[in-house]
């Protein structure tokens, strides 16, 4: 496995279950995956040295963790050599390293999605703004850690903004521009595994994507989730399967590119419907550290099939209950975070909670903060409300000064549960 995230120590902790599963490395890891995996120092950016560790020590499926060596290619490398990859191809992977041509897609497959213009020049981009009302929604093309968004309130706002990108502020990622009409709602996440062909629902989830709490202040990777997502209803996700995913991967299929691996689906749902804000090539961090917390099925077994082309007959169980996780992030993120700060995780787990570890190292002897995102404390409930809860209370019970986190993790499905 590789990655070293959250999602990463996740994916490590039920890859790890799995009675196929008889030896699990992982590179470059985190202190938590270590608890789980033996880990070796690879570096996902030079094929031939993933490739020659697969070949010495016979791994029978490989898992891509993070979109960046996706889109950089390594599942193609793989491939050729034979070895069975969990993840899309480098063109597949375009659905999430280029946001103009999966707008393109859509157009061509029908697919129900935000009106946009793709731009490559602040003249082009300025122009283009006449054809939309404000909020203007602004997106850099490329891979841009999530930070590549903009939603200006007003005309002054995105010509500055335009200008900025196309200035370099996301370097290659903002060479193109894509332009989109703003969609009102409530967004929630929809994931499906497919080898190509077959397809496989594979969960929802909401998370939170502001730094504060309300929903507040600026954007981050996630400061928390919970699955499942109640606004997906099973009518819902039966229309994003048939509206949404299967005209995906029907369309990629079709002109070449097949899709296999995790295809994640970050969704509006509007007045007339879902529509599709964007597709990511991988699992949510941290939307996959509840799966997993709920996923029932052998994981290693479901992602070598999607690996193998033999996705078909095959389904993921998921328990009832809700998962929560609550992100602990170090003082700073998501600007400039205070790393070095010592943490004590005491006897935080074990009463219903599992501690996730993304941004941690292990400095003499001493677990501490190596990152923005830091630790995900997760519960499971029978509600938000009991989820959230006893996630909270783990929190409570974790020394980590340098540390801090959203206290309203879930807050809108718990408004809903009490509502009633
Ligand atoms: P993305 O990276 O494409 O998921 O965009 C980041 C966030 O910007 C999304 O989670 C939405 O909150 C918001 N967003 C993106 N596109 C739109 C849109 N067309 N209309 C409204 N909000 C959007
Ligand atoms: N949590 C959002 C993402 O993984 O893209």
């Amino acid at each position: 496995m590789l990655g070293s995230g959250g999602r990463e120590h996740a994916l490590a902790w039920k890859l790890a279950q799995s009675p196929g599963c008889t030896k699990l490395y992982a590179a470059p890891g985190n202190p938590g995956i270590a608890q789980e995996a033996e880990l070796v120092g690879l570096d996902a950016t030079d094929h031939a040295a993933v490739i020659a560790f697969c070949q010495t020590n016979e791994i029978g499926l490989v898992v891509i963790g993070p979109e960046a060596p996706l889109v950089d290619g390594l599942a193609d490398s793989l491939r050729a050599e034979g070895i069975p990859v969990f993840g899309p191809s480098q063109a597949a992977a375009q659905l999430e390293g280029s946001k103009g041509f999966t707008k393109d897609l859509c157009e061509r497959a029908g697919i129900p999605t935000a009106g946009y213009v793709r731009t490559v020049s602040l003249e082009q981009a300025t122009a283009a703004l006449d054809r939309f009302d404000a909020p203007f929604v602004l997106k850099a093309d490329g891979l841009a850690a999530g930070k590549g968004v903009v939603i200006a309130e007003n005309r002054a706002e995105a010509e500055a903004a335009l200008a900025d990108m196309f200035g370099g502020s996301f370097g290659e990622a903002g060479a193109e521009v894509v332009i989109e009409e703003f969609m009102a709602g409530e967004e929630a996440s929809f994931f499906a595994l497919t080898d190509g062909t077959a397809i496989v629902p594979f969960g929802t989830a909401q998370d939170h994507k502001r730094v504060g709490d309300g929903d507040t202040g600026p954007n981050t990777g996630g400061m928390g989730a919970y699955s499942p997502a109640p606004v997906l209803t099973s009518e819902l996700q039966a229309q994003v399967m048939r509206e949404i995913i299967e005209p995906t991967v029907r369309t990629m299929a079709a002109e070449g590119m097949p899709y296999s691996g995790v295809l994640y689906a970050g969704l509006m749902l509007t007045d007339t419907g879902p529509r599709l804000i964007e597709y990511n090539c991988r699992f949510g961090d941290p939307e996959c550290q509840v799966l997993m917390t709920r996923l029932e099925s052998d994981l290693a077994k479901i992602m070598l099939a999607c690996a193998t082309g033999k996705l078909e007959g095959v389904t993921g169980e998921f328990a009832d209950e809700t998962a929560l996780t609550v992100v602990m992030a170090a003082k700073g993120y998501p600007g400039t975070p205070v790393r070095g700060g010592a943490i004590h995780l005491r006897d935080a787990e074990g009463h219903g909670a599992k501690i996730f570890h993304a941004g941690t190292a292990m400095k003499d002897g001493q677990l501490v903060a190596s990152g923005g995102r830091v630790l995900n404390v997760t519960a499971t409930g029978k509600t938000v409300l009991e989820a959230q809860r006893t996630a909270y209370e783990a929190v409570g019970r974790i020394s980590f000064p340098g540390g801090f986190c959203r206290r309203d993790i879930g807050w809108r499905e718990v408004l809903r549960e009490t509502e009633v």
